[in-house]
Formats: C-alpha cells, sequence, structure tokens
C-alpha cells in the first residue's frame, strides 16, 4: 500500500515508518520538522534500505498537501502530526487549537478531494480524561474530565472523525489511543529525541542515567496505589508501530477507536526500578508535590485490538527500558550526536 505519514519523522511516525517499509509498504512523509529531525528519516532508510521521500511542510498548507497527494497517490493515510506537550497546550491552548484540529481539517479536506478515504490517527488515552473504571475499555466515557487543551484536541478531533464517518462517503478512520509509548527501536539508531527537558518519565530517567539531568523528581507518593506512585501503561513505540500496521491493513468503514496499550498497569517507582535493572545505574530521586492535572493510575483493557487484529503488546517493561537506555548512550544529544 501507499501510505502518506504526516509526523512522519517524529518519535512515534519514524518508528512506524520502519515497520511499514518493512512490511512491504511505500511511505510518503509530510513533516515541518518543527518537533523532529531529517536525520531521523535518514537513518530509516539506512536500517531498511528504502527509500523514505519527506516533503518539509506544514500540513495546514492544502496547496502542498495537494500536489503531495496528487503525485504521490497514496491509498491510506496514517496522521501523527501535531503538538503533543500537555503542559505547553495549558499555556498556548490556541496554538494547540489550530496545529491540531486545522492540519486534521486540511489534511480531511485533501482526502476528501483525492477520495482518499482510509484514515489512521493518533488519538491518546487522554481523551477518556479521569478514568471511572480500570481497565479503561473503549465504551468508557470520553471527553469528560479532560485537564488540558491537548487532550481537547483530540476529543474534538475523534468528533469531527466520527461526524464524517455518519455522512454518505465511505469513510474508513481508525483512532488509536495510545497509552504511554516508551523504548526505542532495538538498533539504537532511531528514539525519542524531546527537545527541551522532557515531560514525560521515560526520557526524563534516561536523561537522569545519563548524567544529563541531576535527579527525578517523583510526582506524588500518597495516590491509592500499591506504592504510592502514579500507574500507567506503558507500550514499546515497536508495539505501537505494529499496531498501526495491523490498524492499516484491516480498516473497515466507518469510525472506530483501539486503545493501544500492555493491558498492566506499572508504577513510576516500578518503572524507575525497571530502569536501574538494564542500566546497572542508581536513579537518584526526591518525591516531590503531586502534578496537577495527573491521574492516580490508568492502563488499558486490549481486548478490542487482539479480537480485531489479533494485535498485542510482545515487549516486556525491561525490553523498552533496555531500548531507551541504548538509545540514549549511543545518541546522548539525540540526533544531533
Ligand atoms: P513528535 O513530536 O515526535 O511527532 C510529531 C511530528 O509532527 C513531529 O515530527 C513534528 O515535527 C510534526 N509536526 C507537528 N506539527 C506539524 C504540522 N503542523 N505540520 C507538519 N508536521 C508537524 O510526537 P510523537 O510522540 O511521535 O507523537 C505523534 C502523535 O501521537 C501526535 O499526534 C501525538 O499527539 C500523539 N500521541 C503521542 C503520545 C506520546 O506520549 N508520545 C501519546 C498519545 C498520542
Ligand atoms: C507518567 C507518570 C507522572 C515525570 C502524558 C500525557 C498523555 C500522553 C502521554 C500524549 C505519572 C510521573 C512523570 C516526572 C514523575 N501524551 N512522573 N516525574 O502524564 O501519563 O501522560 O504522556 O498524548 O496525554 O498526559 O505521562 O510520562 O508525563 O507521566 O513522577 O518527571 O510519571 O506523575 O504518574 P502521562 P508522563
Amino acid at each position: 500500500m501507499r501510505v502518506l505519514v504526516t509526523g512522519g519523522a517524529g518519535y512515534i511516525g519514524s518508528h512506524t515508518c520502519l515497520r511499514l517499509l518493512e512490511a512491504g509498504h511505500e511511505v510518503h512523509v509530510v513533516d515541518d520538522l518543527s518537533n523532529s529531525s531529517r536525520v531521523a528519516l535518514e537513518r530509516v532508510a539506512t536500517l531498511t534500505g528504502c527509500a523514505v521521500p519527506l516533503t518539509v511542510a506544514d500540513v495546514r498548507d492544502e496547496s502542498v498537501l495537494d500536489q503531495v497527494v496528487t503525485e504521490f497517490a497514496p491509498e491510506a493515510v496514517i496522521h501523527f502530526a501535531g503538538l503533543k506537550s500537555v503542559g505547553e497546550s495549558v499555556a498556548q491552548p490556541l496554538r494547540y487549537w489550530q496545529v491540531n484540529v486545522d492540519s486534521t481539517m486540511a489534511l480531511l479536506a485533501v482526502m476528501e478531494r483525492h477520495d482518499v478515504r482510509r484514515l489512521v490517527f493518533s488519538s491518546s488515552a487522554t481523551v477518556y480524561g479521569t478514568p471511572g473504571a480500570l481497565p479503561i475499555d473503549e465504551t468508557a466515557p470520553v471527553g469528560v474530565g479532560i485537564s488540558n487543551p491537548y487532550g481537547r484536541t483530540k476529543f474534538v478531533i475523534e468528533q469531527l472523525l466520527e461526524d464524517l464517518a455518519l455522512s454518505d462517503a465511505p469513510w474508513e478512520f481508525v483512532s488509536l489511543r495510545y497509552f504511554n509509548p516508551v523504548g526505542a527501536h532495538a538498533s539504537g539508531r532511531i528514539g525519542e529525541d524531546p527537545r527541551n527537558i522532557p515531560n514525560n518519565l521515560a526520557p526524563y530517567v534516561t536523561q537522569v542515567l545519563a548524567g544529563r539531568l541531576e535527579e527525578l523528581s517523583v510526582f506524588g507518593d500518597d495516590y491509592g496505589t500499591a506504592d504510592g506512585t502514579g500507574v500507567r501503561d506503558y507500550v514499546h513505540v515497536m508495539d505501537l508501530a505494529d499496531a498501526h500496521l495491523a490498524a492499516l491493513e484491516n480498516c473497515a468503514p466507518g469510525f472506530d477507536a483501539v486503545n493501544v496499550g500492555t493491558g498492566r498497569g506499572t508504577s513510576v517507582l516500578e518503572l524507575v526500578a525497571a530502569f536501574e535493572r538494564v542500566s546497572g545505574r542508581p536513579v537518584p530521586l526526591r518525591v516531590t508535590e503531586r502534578r496537577p492535572g495527573d491521574v492516580a493510575a490508568c492502563y488499558a483493557d486490549v481486548s478490542k485490538a487482539r479480537r480485531l487484529w489479533g494485535w498485542t503488546a510482545s515487549h516486556s517493561i525491561e525490553e523498552a527500558c533496555a531500548d531507551a537506555w541504548r538509545w540514549q548512550q549511543d545518541n546522548p544529544q539525540g540526533f544531533l550526536s
């Protein structure tokens, strides 16, 4: 299949491009490189032996998209492009709505003009807001209690896709609700490359291990969880990449939302312990206040992905930590190394 990948130079996009190419698909990436490096795609090309054409453009630029779609004639699109920092979205809500929502509308308009009807969208477990029951399945309420603009953009984009799917046109949409992506490709050649101080736990810990940051702040140890620290569902980015492949190859008419996680909850201290085991180094840490907006625990019911596509996460937390640590050690300055 010819697959247009927006945001394909980013963390999840680059790993997914690699998997798509390994599976025999052809890709064309549109990315403005606002949070990524073209080096990621050069490395994907080296790892796979396949070309990874890149058009550097903002997805909101419909004229460029029109041209790419005319020339590449994609049969499907995976839409990763967007802004993803929860804290930044609170400070710059308009920018988040403009980039995330407008880019999706522009993309859909171009797809409609060219009769490209299959789209896999990067959504997030954040659409569930404060989870009522755990594990969270896809029938859980969405849109209630979302604590930040970033999460609300994901929620409204899902609503937009649902509205289009209800029209007469033959749209095929899968919204993948990622839990917490972690890890890197086992080669150590591509991985997560945050531009500033990381907001997320795993890249923060690897930078502490590497000595780039002094110590980890554990945001609260008084939650009602086994060890008092926050519990999340950490899914290896290569499992996530496989889920995109499965979604793409099994898309059905209409709109469907599918969780992508492992189904297992891991606490902050358990993740830290796994990093200590794989690195053989201690992680200096200090317990601080809870981070505003954080929930105590969040992990997925993953039975739908298994039922629909036979997809299930296969990497352990140790593998994810080992791969993230290898990436950090081999590329101390990320793609600038
Ligand atoms: P990322 O920032 O590494 O990748 C996003 C890519 O989109 C980057 O390469 C960036 O340069 C590009 N981009 C941003 N705005 C663009 C625009 N207007 N036009 C063209 N390109 C643009 O992030 P990621 O972690 O790979 O996330 C990919 C997607 O998955 C995002 O939509 C994100 O919201 C979603 N998601 C991520 C996580 C996570 O924890 N990483 C969790 C749930 C959902
Ligand atoms: C995980 C756990 C923190 C950093 C976010 C977004 C979500 C999705 C994934 C995009 C929590 C604790 C963290 C630190 C800590 N992104 N923590 N010290 O908040 O579950 O999800 O990223 O869609 O939308 O909200 O991930 O990695 O930030 O935090 O103690 O320095 O680690 O409190 O319990 P989160 P995270």
